[in-house]
């Protein structure tokens, strides 16, 4: 059985689970998606304006190592939507229910140096850059590198009390 993630709402958004049993980017048992041959991608939540609406994008923890207590989180979002805060809302949402929901000690997420949106969410939500990570990522050419951004349950706990 597929582990099925819990509705998440925000302010202005509606967070829920595939209803593509085929989708889960991990299982309930802990193993990570990959591990069993099952999709890694971060789709775990379809991102919605309104519940019935086609998504307007998805995000999700991928990666999840239990022994750690450390989970990965990525994100898409379509662009005619961007630039109006959702995935900082959605964001937030997830590492909330990260630490609070799922008991991690760390949130992680990897970005390209020159991706500017996505470090600026991650920025948003808290973030810390950690360094470089050098011919991390192979895209059909030679191997780029990411940039390595994480968040502890001290600082998000920290940085909670600031919202
Ligand atoms: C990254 C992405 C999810 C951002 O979503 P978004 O909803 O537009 O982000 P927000 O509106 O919450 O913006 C957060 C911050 O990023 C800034 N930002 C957004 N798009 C930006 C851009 N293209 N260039 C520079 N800054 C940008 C916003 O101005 C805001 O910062 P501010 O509050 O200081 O002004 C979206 O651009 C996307 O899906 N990109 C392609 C996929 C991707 O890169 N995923 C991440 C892989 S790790």
């Amino acid at each position: 059985m597929p582990w099925t993630p819990p509705v998440l709402k925000t302010e202005r958004l509606y967070l829920s689970g595939p209803d593509d049993a085929a989708q889960p980017a991990f299982a309930p048992d802990g193993r990570d998606a990959v591990a069993q041959g099952l999709p890694g991608l971060p789709s775990n939540w379809k991102i919605y304006l309104r519940e019935g609406d086609e998504p307007i994008g998805t995000i999700g923890l991928i990666g999840w190592d239990r022994e750690s207590r450390l989970a990965e989180v990525g994100f898409i979002l379509m662009n005619i939507h961007t630039r109006r805060g959702y995935m900082t809302e959605a964001c937030r949402a997830v590492i909330d229910f990260a630490f609070e929901g799922m008991g991690l000690e760390i949130v992680e997420a990897k970005s390209l140096p020159n991706n500017a949106a996505s470090i600026r969410v991650l920025e948003k939500v808290g973030m810390k850059r950690e360094g470089r990570l050098q011919g991390r990522l192979y895209s059909k050419g030679p191997l780029v590198d990411l940039d390595l951004f994480r968040i502890t349950r001290e600082a998000w706990s920290n940085g909670r009390n600031s919202r």
